[in-house]
């Protein structure tokens, strides 16, 4: 154990879902991109247990929370993690989210990560990975409802790879030329819960058209992969915009996601499509050669875009 005065640090990567979101929960590939910004996590002895996470673009307070096995998300979310590692007592856990927050770059499981990895140090076990994933597996599932475990593994390792659902979930390294891409969140998101619900009412509703949509998206994976691994950017670009269609027929756009595809589009990107679960949140753009027109454009239509470059 630490004294009051020791402060143990975590980190979790942020995330990009390059293809195949929503798919990825009923079977099909999806490819992701571990970003190079997430969440960095601070554990210390305090006066009560204290969970506070900070937007790291703002510097303002998102949430201060305490354990509560009956209370909001953070909260069960926190307790969950105590439970796992049997803490008890005073433990603050202070996380920076660097990325835009509950906006589909991944920032509940870079969150969580960055804490597992903390709170592991403080119990003593620097380099328990087993504990760190059954945190993760399980504060995902209480976010997220039905998880795919897409999240989890980027905010894991980082890295470009495609990822397929299943016990054990697999998952294959892609190697991939760095690219410019232009990232802007387009309004409020809901729950990734709830967006996954919603694609499953969808389901529900029209199981054939449903599970031919996700074959598609499958489909549109399989091409983006063998275009990404050539660096054929005009190809990943127009994979990107027919992804992107699959997902506004499942009904998980919005026009603020669509404007701003449209914008970066005409600016000049190969390819835009929203990433995540949608309803809002995040939409990414391919702009290999003029990221600067890309970011300028969107800007100049009131979004707060950014230019990344993955892997
Ligand atoms: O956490 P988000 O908003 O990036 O969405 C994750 C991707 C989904 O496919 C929508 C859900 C999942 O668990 O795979």
């Amino acid at each position: 154990m630490m004294d009051a005065t020791q402060r143990l640090v975590g980190q979790g990567c942020g995330k990009l879902i390059l293809f195949g979101e929503h798919a990825v929960v009923w079977g099909q590939p999806a490819i992701v991109a571990g970003l190079p910004r997430g969440a960095t996590a601070m554990v210390r002895v305090t006066d009560k247990a204290k969970l506070t996470i900070v937007n790291g673009r703002t510097g303002g307070v998102h949430a201060e929370v305490m354990p509560s096995a009956i209370g909001n998300g953070l909260e069960q979310a926190f307790q969950a993690m105590l439970d796992i590692l049997e803490l008890e007592g005073p433990i603050g856990v202070h996380v920076t989210i660097d990325v835009p927050i509950g906006a589909g770059l991944g920032s509940s499981a870079a969150m969580s990560v960055a804490a597992a990895r903390a709170l592991t140090q403080f119990v003593g076990k620097p380099m328990a990975t087993t504990e760190v994933e059954a945190i993760v597996a399980r504060t995902e599932s209480i976010f997220h409802g039905n998880p795919s475990g897409i999240d989890q593994a980027a905010a894991l390792g980082g890295g470009i790879f495609q990822y397929t659902r299943g016990t054990p979930a697999s998952i294959e390294a892609l190697w991939v030329e760095p690219v410019s891409v232009v990232v802007t969140e387009t309004g409020p998101a809901p729950s990734t819960a709830s967006m996954v619900e919603d694609v499953g009412r969808f389901h529900q509703a029209h199981p054939q058209i449903a599970s031919r949509i996700d074959e598609l998206v499958g489909e549109v994976v399989a091409d983006a992969r063998t275009a990404l691994a050539k660096g054929d950017w005009s190809t990943v670009g127009e994979l990107m915009n027919v992804n992107h269609g699959l997902l506004v027929s499942m009904g998980v756009s919005t026009p603020g996601l669509d404007r701003a595809c449209h914008i970066a589009r005409s600016a000049g990107a190969l390819g835009a499509k929203l990433t995540g679960a949608g309803g809002g949140g995040c939409m990414f753009a391919l702009a290999p050669e003029s990221p600067e027109a890309v970011v300028r454009a969107l800007q100049d239509a009131g979004f707060d875009a950014f230019e990344i470059t993955i892997p």
